[in-house]
């Protein structure tokens, strides 16, 4: 039987250190907004968090890049309303906390203020080492995210693996290392070999959350509408579908289409 953290108690940052300690694996989802968020909490997640994902999930853009701080604080308030238990991460979005410490600690401040949540997740490693030190001086808690960075899609120029050739491998290493002497209480490390992965885990103290990143790290995070099946154009190989809601979703507006045209619905007990 797999090992399963106290479901009544608020998870916090201290509590996914202990998880860690004990081997128990961390489960992490994505929501943007009440409803889903409710459900994915109430279902036992322990991490839920509020992705500049959105960007392409909740408004189609084809990057991160375009959403807002305002943006991101719309579903981020909207998320922790929903929440019992789960500790809840909003992501800084692109151009909020890059190149100018102030402008990041400013932008935390904001997120922590105007959503309730328990802390925020950022992107990179040395380059943004000093918004860090700065967001972490005010006691916000960060969870750092390195490998595949979707906000720098730019630089890379495509959204394969990261960090299979030694250099970025070694850099990659050493930005985790960074991150943790820094005060950062959990990695995400997205796309990367699993043996790379597998060695950041065993040489960190703080849990390491990966998307495709192989069994070998301390939790894992996915994207709750590629899990679900609602989106159903994205399937890289780290996707595991547990439903397909798009297509119970379409049968149902069909129906109801179905059932409006035929003056089927509503019916007499449907109505006042
Ligand atoms: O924005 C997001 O949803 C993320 C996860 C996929 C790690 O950063």
């Amino acid at each position: 039987m797999a090992l399963r953290a106290d479901m009544n108690r608020k998870v916090t940052t201290h509590r996914l250190l202990e998880m860690k300690m004990r081997g128990e694996k961390i489960s992490v989802l994505t929501a943007y907004d009440f409803s889903m968020a409710r459900i994915i909490d109430q279902a036992g997640v322990d991490v839920i968090l509020v992705g500049d994902s959105a960007s392409n999930v909740m408004a189609g853009n084809v990057t991160t890049l375009p959403i807002t701080l305002d943006q991101m604080i719309y579903h981020g308030s909207s998320v922790t309303k929903g929440v019992k238990r789960a500790l809840v991460a909003v992501d800084l979005p692109f151009g909020t906390y890059q190149g100018n410490s102030k402008l990041a600690l400013a932008s935390a401040i904001r997120v922590m203020k105007e959503t309730s949540a328990d802390c925020i997740k950022i992107e990179g490693g040395e380059e943004i080492k000093e918004s860090i030190e700065r967001i972490l001086s005010a006691g916000i808690p960060i969870i750092g995210h390195l490998g595949l960075t979707p906000q720098s899609i730019n630089k890379f120029g495509t959204y394969t693996v990261r960090a299979r050739e030694e250099a970025e491998a070694k850099k990659l290493l050493q930005d985790a290392h960074l991150l943790e002497d820094l005060g950062c209480f959990a990695i995400v490390l997205e796309k990367i070999p699993a043996k790379l992965a597998t060695q950041v885990a065993s040489e960190l103290r703080i849990p390491i959350i990966g998307i495709g990143a192989g069994g070998g790290v301390d939790g894992q995070v996915l994207v709750a509408h590629d899990i679900l099946g609602i989106t159903n154009e994205f399937s890289p190989r780290f996707i595991r579908r547990y439903a397909n809601l798009y297509e119970i979703m379409t049968n149902a507006v069909e129906r109801y289409v179905e059932d409006v045209k035929s003056c089927d619905f509503p019916n007499e007990g449907e109505q006042y």
